[in-house]
């Protein structure tokens, strides 16, 4: 063997995917059942008007169902985001310069490569934190990236957004821009948003960075498009949800007797997405000790998507003191990207 060729093995030996991937697991394994675990089902299905948590969409075949929802002509809000991004990329790269990139919801990372391309593009440093309730989605999209990004380090953290938000050491990078696009700040009511910006702030210091992606108010009909593809895909994805509380808490859900429900709410604008009762039924789940009478028409709230106006949401991001120093959105104004940072609390 040839020296060079000794020389470079050695260099990519020390480079290998095994030294430059750690993950870090916050959850029990799924198998390990905690005595808590079902009690947002129990609640739910118990209250009145009853409703689930979104979380329950993404077992496996959720979040595969959710990437085809991304690819859907109706959906245009992944595409859109991701045009964007394309956009506006290098001005972002150019602004924070090498940083610690944190990802909430990062999924498989397929908009991350559009960030991770313009911070290579002008030779700055990264260091990418992955975070996902999913410790499989995590390895497989972080493995998928150190192959394509020899340099890249990744300390994957499998969580919830709260654990890993609290859980993140000091970088050694000079700065943190937390990631959160998708919209799915959509998917939290006011009271959660508020929370949510309070537990970005604590994981941020005076000077950091906040990417937030936002889906816009819009005419009701693309809206209601979106959530009511032609091809059933948001249908079926709502229905797994039955399925998989099936599977996790020994439940007998019929998912022929529901039907997929979403609709605009103009008063509040978010989408609601429901499973509607098609009979009068019972449903047991027998892990949770749990027997539910539905009516015929009675109505489960899984999901909203709110639909955010673009001044209001720069007020709530610069009130908590995330101050928005760059908006940018598409042609039609249907989602925008706010890059914000975090100012000192006397300025607030
Ligand atoms: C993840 N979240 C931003 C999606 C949304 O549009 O609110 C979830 C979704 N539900 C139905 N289609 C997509």
């Amino acid at each position: 063997m040839s020296i060079s060729k000794a020389a470079s093995n050695k260099v990519s030996s020390q480079n290998t995917v095994e030294t430059r991937l750690k993950i870090k697991r916050l959850l029990e394994p799924t198998k390990v059942v905690s005595p808590s675990a079902g009690s947002d089902v129990v609640k739910g299905l118990t209250q009145k008007p009853k409703s689930l948590p979104p979380r329950y969409f993404y077992d496996n075949l959720g979040s595969e169902l959710f990437e085809q929802i991304c690819e859907l002509p109706e959906y245009y809000l992944t595409r859109t985001e991701t045009s964007i991004l394309q956009q506006y990329a290098p001005e972002i790269a150019q602004i924070t310069g090498s940083c610690e990139l944190v990802e909430l919801g990062s999924g498989s990372s397929t908009k991350t490569r559009i960030l991770l391309d313009a911070y290579h593009q002008f030779g700055y440093f990264l260091h990418y934190v992955p975070i996902d309730v999913s410790a499989g989605m995590l390895e497989t999209s972080a493995l998928a990236l150190l192959g394509d990004y020899p340099t890249l380090q990744v300390q994957a953290l499998a969580g919830t957004y709260e654990m890993a938000l609290a859980q993140l050491e000091p970088t050694s990078l000079p700065t943190r821009m937390i990631c959160f696009i998708g919209s799915s700040l959509g998917n939290l009511n006011p009271q959660e948003c508020d929370v949510f910006f309070s537990q970005i702030t604590d994981a941020l210091q005076v000077g950091e960075f906040f990417l937030l992606g936002v889906d816009l108010q819009k005419p009701k009909h693309l809206l209601s498009a979106a959530y009511n593809d032609s091809q059933g895909v948001t249908a079926a994805f709502n229905l797994n949800m039955l399925q998989h509380l099936n599977q996790r808490f020994e439940g007998n859900f019929d998912t022929t007797q529901f039907e997929h429900w979403a609709f605009y709410n103009e008063t509040e604008n978010q989408i609601e997405m429901h499973l509607r009762s098609l009979r009068s039924q019972t449903v047991q789940l027998h892990a949770l000790n749990l027997s539910v009478h539905l009516s015929l028409g009675e109505t489960i709230l899984t999901e909203i998507s709110r639909k955010f106006d673009l001044n209001v949401i720069q007020q709530e991001l610069k009130a908590k003191g995330l101050v928005p120093q760059r908006v940018w959105t598409d042609s039609n104004q249907w989602f925008a990207l706010l890059l914000c940072q975090m100012q000192p609390s006397a300025a607030v």
